[in-house]
């Protein structure tokens, strides 16, 4: 494979999307084709799901039963979307991948975080990121920018909190496939922090 593929992660309100667009337009000025795309989703099968699994309708599903949907979601999105661009020598850019499930389903739901992790691995074909940029957000501070909340952002704030905690446990165990970058701080200077790593990475890749 010869593209670059690049992960969001962080916690909800962390203004993902809006580092990402910035990311996208940066990669296309300087001539890169770039793929946006995010988690769950990307597929039509990918949306399907990620409707079941986000929905308030479906508020006692079963965690297993959770855990599983997003590696079907991804184990699609590999095959048909990131998996070809990369093929093509494509940048892609995505928005949540298997950390979140480690971090979600694996620490705040208890699942294991290994178990989890090797569940994503299988439905991915072993497919990882050459970089995950860790958007990280007090939960307080970013869920405070919701008024509605789906499903799993009206989980309890301790879920949230253990959700940051492994976000930054994961960077902090390999922090070469890693950027951590505070939300708080300054907009552009965190969009010129990304973009720099970002470059390298291509370069060296
Ligand atoms: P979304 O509205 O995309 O949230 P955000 O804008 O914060 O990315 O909803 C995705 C939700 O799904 C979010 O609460 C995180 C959760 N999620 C998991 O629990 N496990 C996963 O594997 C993924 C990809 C997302």
């Amino acid at each position: 494979m010869t593209g670059y593929f690049v992960v969001f992660e962080g916690g909800e309100g962390a203004g993902k999307s809006t580092q990402e667009a910035l990311l996208a337009d940066a990669l296309r000025v300087r001539g890169l084709t770039v793929v946006q795309t995010r988690e769950p989703g990307g597929t039509p099968a990918g949306e399907a799901i990620r409707r079941v699994v986000l929905s308030p309708e479906f508020a006692g599903l079963d965690v297993r039963a959770e855990a599983l949907l997003f590696a079907a979601a991804r184990g699609e999105h590999a095959d048909k979307v990131i998996r070809p661009a990369l093929d093509r020598g494509d940048v892609v850019i995505c928005d949540r991948y298997l950390d979140s499930s480690v971090a979600y389903q694996g620490f705040a739901r208890g699942l294991g975080p290994k178990r989890i992790r090797d569940l994503s691995l299988w439905a991915t074909q072993e497919l990882v990121p050459d970089l995950t940029i860790v958007l990280d957000i007090d939960p307080v501070e970013g869920l405070g920018r919701f008024e509605e909340r789906d499903r799993l952002e009206a989980e309890p704030m301790e879920y949230h909190r253990q959700v940051r905690a492994a976000f930054l446990a994961l960077a902090e165990e390999d922090p070469h496939r890693y950027l951590v970058l505070h939300a708080h701080e300054d907009r552009e200077e965190i969009a010129e922090a990304i973009l720099e790593r970002v470059l390298q990475g291509i370069d060296g890749s």
